[in-house]
């Protein structure tokens, strides 16, 4: 896949900006605050119709406008798509691919697919498991139907039945009361969650383990694991991880009401991240974690690319320089010529590692200059 040409107007601090771009590497660079990230994000806003740094949808019009659009001229399968997002504050956006309205995000992830790598990133291995659960969430839900079904689906259900909790607290019975019917929708979906997270985690290990082999270039094994708070099963079997979420509801009743919320379940989850059986969480050097980190992100480049048949686009956000002269050789050496990559960078130096194919971009004040 790759994005030829991207057309801004009225977006974040651009007003009218076309840029072309190389099908190899693009470089954006400049100081801070100029506008290289909201590139980005526009690149990204093609893929998913929403910005990966915020969920609303006005900061992306530029200030004191009405509307904004982003329109993209993309490659996939060697096909031409013309892109289109509109956003109106106050009346939503409207969505199009070759000038029919789109409904669904999918469709446009089929057109051009994204991977965002930043600095926040690099809390992944360090932070909180929500940050993992959003690894895994944030690009299933771009590449699998089923995935997004359930976790809008579960979502909801989750929703209701934490509301029931606070609600009614200790007079609430679990038999004969809508707890059962929420409780059956959370197994439901929370259990095909589960089991398509845990598929994923076992083919990311396998991509992210070579991935780190080639980077560290010894002896370490870098081992991901998912870890659900409802079963210990790793196997292919749905029902029996729907048994198993469907009792650790039952046994966690009364915790969950004293305490207004779900305890259990797959927006509890986590990933276990070990380099040789050690957590890398607390024992790992900050470069072992700054390579673990680089070795997920890139296993889920290929692992999007199994899904959808197709190279994603990567979205490089200030990484470089968190990354040391060895991970970043390799780095490039991966993308170089296979996948359309978008760096930004505040170091002019770069434009020197890269090939004469790349388009450079010099960004100030929210106009972008080719070099
Ligand atoms: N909706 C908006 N309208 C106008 N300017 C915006 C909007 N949103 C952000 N900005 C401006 O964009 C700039 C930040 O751009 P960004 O791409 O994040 O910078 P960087 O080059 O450091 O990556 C800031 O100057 C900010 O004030
Ligand atoms: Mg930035």
């Amino acid at each position: 896949m790759y994005l030829e040409e991207i057309r801004l107007v009225n977006f974040r601090n651009y007003r009218h900006e076309t840029l072309s771009f190389s099908s190899g590497i693009n470089v954006f660079i400049g100081d801070n605050a100029q506008g290289k990230t909201n590139l980005l994000e526009a690149v990204h806003v093609l893929s998913t119709s929403r910005s990966h740094r915020t969920s609303s949808d006005k900061d992306l019009v530029l200030w004191g406008e009405d509307e904004g659009s982003v329109l993209g001229t993309a490659y996939a399968s060697g096909i031409r798509h013309q892109v289109s997002i509109k956003y109106r504050i106050g009346a939503g956006k409207s969505v199009e691919i070759n000038g029919k309205r789109v409904r669904r995000s999918s469709e446009l992830t089929s057109v051009l697919a994204t991977v965002v790598f930043s600095p926040e990133d690099l809390q992944i291995v360090k932070g909180s498991p929500e940050l993992r659960r959003r690894f895994l969430d944030s690009q299933l839900i771009q590449v699998s139907a089923a995935y997004r079904h359930a976790y809008r689906e579960y979502t909801k259900a989750l929703q209701h039945r934490n509301m029931m909790l606070r609600t009614y607290g200790p007079r609430l019975k679990r038999s004969g009361s809508d707890v059962v019917v929420w409780d059956r929708q959370i197994t439901d979906h929370g259990s095909k969650l589960i089991f398509l997270r845990h598929k994923a985690v076992r083919q990311l290990q396998r991509l992210g383990d070579d991935t780190y082999r080639t980077v560290a270039g010894g002896t370490e094994r870098l081992n991901l694991a998912y870890l659900s708070t409802v079963t210990d099963r790793d196997e292919d079997d749905e029902e029996a991880i729907k048994e198993d979420f469907l009792s650790a509801l039952e046994r966690t009743f009364e915790e969950s009401i004293a305490r207004g919320i779900t305890v259990v379940g797959p927006h509890r989850d986590d990933l276990a991240i070990t380099i040789n059986g050690k957590d890398t969480r607390s024992f790992a050097s900050q470069g072992q974690q700054r390579t673990a980190v680089l070795a997920m992100k890139m296993a889920m480049l290929q692992f999007v690319e199994e899904c959808l048949g197709d190279i994603p686009v990567l979205l490089l956000d200030d990484v470089m320089s968190e990354l040391d002269e060895k991970r970043r050789k390799y780095l490039l050496s991966v993308v170089s010529d296979r996948v359309q990559t978008f760096i930004t960078t505040t170091s002019p130096d770069i434009g020197n590692t890269i090939s004469d194919s790349s388009a450079v971009y010099r960004i100030e004040g929210g106009r972008a200059t080719r070099c």
